[in-house]
């Protein structure tokens, strides 16, 4: 059963902060889809797991690169797929590889791709709480595995 789990946050802050929870329940392993539109916090979330994880460098979108890659403990592959016109370019990249056991990989724009990836551990849909471009999100977690249904457990 899918479980579900939803936040405010009520400015980037509170977004980091609850990013900086979430990193203390990462494994290596975990597959992450961050859906959402343009601007709605899928990579100040990021930037906030990265704190989370002791990571003290810059965190940069990779709206251009495709791919941020940090080795620490464990390896974290960033992607953005928004520039993709077809989900076959997943696998013209290269990218495939790096979906294994022992690399968190967080996508987003993941839709771009969709029938090329596995199954994510969990999606975390990020959107915007008022029309007026106002700082509120809505962040809801959402399972699609058992080891996505732990981490949800974990975080309540
Ligand atoms: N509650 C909030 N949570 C996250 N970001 C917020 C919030 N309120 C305001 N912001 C601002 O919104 C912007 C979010 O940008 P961010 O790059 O994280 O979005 P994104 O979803 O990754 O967009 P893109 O699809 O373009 O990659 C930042 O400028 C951030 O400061
Ligand atoms: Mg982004």
């Amino acid at each position: 059963m899918a479980k579900e789990l939803s936040f405010l946050t009520n400015n980037s802050d509170e977004t980091l902060a609850l990013a900086r929870r979430y990193s203390d329940i990462i494994c290596p392993g975990d597959l992450i889809f961050l859906d959402g539109e343009l601007g709605a916090g899928k990579t100040t979330f990021v930037r906030g797991m990265m704190r989370g994880l002791g990571f003290l460098g810059k965190v940069k979108s990779p709206s251009y690169s495709l791919m941020e890659q940090y080795v620490l403990n464990f390896t974290i592959n960033h992607f953005d797929l928004y520039r993709f016109k077809s989900a076959s370019e997943w696998e013209g990249a290269g990218f495939s590889e790096f979906i294994n056991k022992t690399d968190v990989n967080l996508i987003e724009w993941s839709e771009k791709a969709m029938d090329a990836l596995p199954t994510p551990d969990l999606i975390i849909f990020f959107t915007y709480t008022d029309q007026d471009g106002s700082d509120g999100r809505n962040v809801r977690f959402k399972s699609l595995t058992s080891r996505g249904e732990q981490c949800i457990d974990l975080l309540v």
